[in-house]
């Protein structure tokens, strides 16, 4: 790419890659726009990668498949469950769905109920966005002596009647939809579940990120929720699909990081997009800063190296919080992987008995440190924050 002339033509993947921070200025050209203006010595392009806020439906790797089944439920006013880790995406997902579904004149309200400190906050916002939306009356929602969740059902039947009466379909996204029923109980559940039921004109949305918890809540006979809708499980993006997201985004900046080095941004950030997006920034932001034009493998393990000593303070909380075995249950899962976490020579590694690795390994899970994979029959634990790792080789084991 180097010398390229300005107006030259240049791959897809690199337009992509240049329209995500260039204002087309001439949207007819088949050309990137001069390249030496974006350049500017290096210091006008922006950091290609983005982490910590939702990305639209161009800004991301893969999830063409998840998108479009978000956008199906939208159009069919289905009912669907996203579930997946955190960091995974969902929001960004849902945020693509969003976008398409509204350009295609849908009608989608989207919350985060995490924003909600009361079911009745989420339930009013529900009510007066709907009628906005559809043009109709609006309910208060505050009518005393009813529960919190009574409120929401209510709302969401309130909505229903609005969109039948108006001819129209709508639908409504909940993300961290956990906390729905973490603040509701069963009783939420039960209310929500015969309200949605019954509703022909919505369209439900639901994504969350305890997996275990949705997954339990969706898929076991005694829960109301059993059956509801369709679930979608969110895995990792596929290397196929980030390899060269991330290698034409160094490439848009005449940076060179070879096939090693990314399996080393991967491998580091175990394929959480989050931590994907984060390490290759500060791998981004270092070579724009030192000038370097290439960056080997092991240069991407002192970026996170760095990264990780930044963070210190919240790593060694994070560790010091924990009791002696769960601190031991978490080196032996980093060093052995998890396949031979209870293994003779595992334990005996750890100095811990199987009924306390057992112990101190739901004990991390219940506060968030790990989570449980299950896949095809098989359990394993992974970090919720697989930079956690980085830092535990750093700062703690040295042998
Ligand atoms: N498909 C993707 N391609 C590239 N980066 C992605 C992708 N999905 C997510 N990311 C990265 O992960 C970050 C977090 O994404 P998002 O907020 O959508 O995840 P989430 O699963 O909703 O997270 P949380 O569990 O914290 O709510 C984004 O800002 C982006 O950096
Ligand atoms: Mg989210």
């Amino acid at each position: 790419m180097a010398g390229r002339a300005p107006w030259e033509p240049v791959e897809q993947f690199e337009r992509e890659a240049y329209s995500d921070y260039v204002k087309p200025h001439n949207v007819t050209t088949r050309y990137v726009y001069l390249r030496n203006h974006i350049m500017d010595g290096g210091n006008k392009m922006k950091n290609p990668f983005e982490f910590g806020r939702e990305l639209g439906k161009s800004e991301l790797a893969d999830r063409e498949s998840e998108v479009r089944s978000v956008l199906e439920t939208m159009r069919d006013t289905g009912r669907l469950f996203l579930i997946g880790p955190r960091r995974f995406g969902k929001t960004s997902i849902l945020r693509a769905a969003t976008d398409q579904a509204r350009s295609e004149g849908l009608l989608v309200l989207r919350y985060n109920a995490e924003a909600f400190p009361t079911l009745s906050g989420l339930a009013s916002a529900i009510v007066e966005d709907a009628a906005k939306a559809i043009g109709g009356p609006v309910r208060r929602m505050d009518a005393p002596g009813r529960s919190e969740e009574a409120l929401l059902a209510e709302a969401l039947d309130g909505v229903n009647r609005l969109v039948s009466d108006s001819g129209r379909s709508i639908s409504i996204v909940i993300d961290e939809f956990q906390q729905v029923v973490e603040r509701g109980g069963v009783v939420a559940e039960a209310q929500v579940r015969a309200a949605i039921q019954q509703h022909e004109h919505v369209a439900y949305v639901f994504a969350g990120s305890k997996t275990k918890m949705l997954a339990e809540m969706t898929g076991n006979a005694a829960r109301p929720f059993y059956r509801l809708g369709a679930r979608l499980f969110i895995g990792p993006v596929p290397r196929t699909d980030f390899v060269p997201f991330i290698r034409s985004r160094f490439e848009a900046a005449d940076f060179i990081l070879g096939d090693e080095a990314i399996a080393a941004i991967l491998d580091l950030s175990a394929d959480v997009p989050y931590n994907v997006q984060r390490l290759a920034h500060s791998c981004w932001a270092a070579m724009r800063e030192t000038g370097a034009r290439e960056m080997t493998s092991s240069g991407v393990r002192e970026i996170a190296e760095q990264l990780v000593g930044r963070d210190d303070p919240f790593y060694t909380q994070t560790w010091n919080r924990l009791t002696r075995p769960q601190q031991k249950a978490l080196l032996a899962l980093t060093s052995a992987g998890d396949a031979g976490l209870f293994s003779t020579k595992t334990l005996g590694k750890a100095g811990l008995p199987q009924s306390t690795m057992q112990t101190a390994l739901a004990a991390l899970e219940k506060t968030g440190v790990t989570r449980r994979e299950e896949d095809r029959g098989a359990v394993q634990y992974v970090l919720e924050d697989p930079f956690l790792k980085v830092w535990l080789q750093l700062f703690v084991v040295r042998d």
